[in-house]
């Protein structure tokens, strides 16, 4: 039993006027009724999957994973506790909050709070709609996207996501920050979704250094980026591909400073996965700006 995906994201933020600008009309997430003074936006069939709520933060305040049922829960809960993971259980007024039928939560190796739940709540009543007419989010089967988190004790954390939540390594990108320094990115799949998670080994200002999501159509991705242009958005990466998962996405900045990733056309892992290694984490494009 592991988790099967990630399911939501909850971001602090300073300026939620932006995030709601930025969500909605840039990135094309359907905004919908969230509790007093936060934002949420769905991006599927459930009634929510992105957060934003008012702090300093302006970085991942939880981290939501979804399992199976109560069964897997109670494993995961096991499975914890067993690891010496101080392990809590959601208590009522959270699992109404963010609308899931169980829950347990804890805190990975950085403090990052990881809510592991099952049983959200589906709007399949009233579609997703986007307000810019993006034509759909791929998370069948694959969650919400991935996000990329500082894992300066890398160690830890891999033991943590990998030996106790399960996630499974898909590839590593060892990338030069100068010639004689590099780092091993990790990146984890619970899913088809080629990674759920990535592990960076090295401290960064934030937790968390971006968030992807993937869209049904390349053109989603065209006049994504030409949003972000006429917005004057600060576009991070150019457009490109992935050399491990063949996303063809452009990064862009946040109104909180981290990135986002907007990407369509990602290979799946399978049965038949192999783990490889990559010195290039693209195969073209994806200048940093
Ligand atoms: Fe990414």
């Amino acid at each position: 039993m592991t988790i099967s995906s990630l399911g939501y994201v909850g971001f602090k933020a300073s300026d939620l006027a932006a995030w709601s600008e930025f969500g909605a009309r840039i990135l094309g997430l359907m905004p919908v009724d969230a509790p007093d003074g936060t934002l949420r936006f769905r991006i599927d069939a459930q009634a929510w999957r992105i957060s934003v709520e008012p702090g300093d933060e302006n970085d991942i305040a939880y981290a939501g994973f979804e399992v199976a049922g109560p069964g897997a829960l109670s494993d995961m809960a096991e499975r914890l506790r067993g690891a010496g993971v101080e392990v809590g259980n959601g208590d009522p007024e959270l699992l109404k909050l963010r609308g899931v039928m169980g829950m347990i939560t804890c805190r990975d190796p950085d403090g990052l709070a990881v809510e592991i739940y099952y049983g959200p709540t589906e709007r399949r009543e009233t579609p997703f709609v986007s307000p810019v007419g993006v034509s759909g989010f791929l998370t069948a089967g694959q969650g919400l996207g991935h996000i990329v988190l500082s894992a300066p004790d890398i160690a830890r954390s891999r033991a943590f996501y990998s030996d106790i939540l399960g996630f499974r390594l898909s590839d590593i990108i060892r990338m030069r920050l100068s010639p004689e320094f590099g780092i091993d990115l990790e990146f984890y799949h619970c899913n088809s979704r080629h990674h759920t998670l990535a592990l960076a080994p090295l401290p960064m200002a934030k937790r968390l250094n971006h968030f992807m999501v993937q869209v049904d159509d390349l053109d989603d991705v065209g006049f994504a980026l030409d949003r972000v242009n006429a917005a004057k958005i600060h576009l991070t990466n150019t457009l490109g591909k992935h050399s491990n998962d063949h996303m063809v996405s452009f990064y862009a900045e946040t109104p909180s400073g981290f990135e986002v990733e907007y990407g369509w056309g990602a290979r799946e892992v399978g049965e038949d996965w192999r783990v490889v290694r990559h010195d290039k984490t693209s195969i073209w494009g994806h200048k940093r700006q």
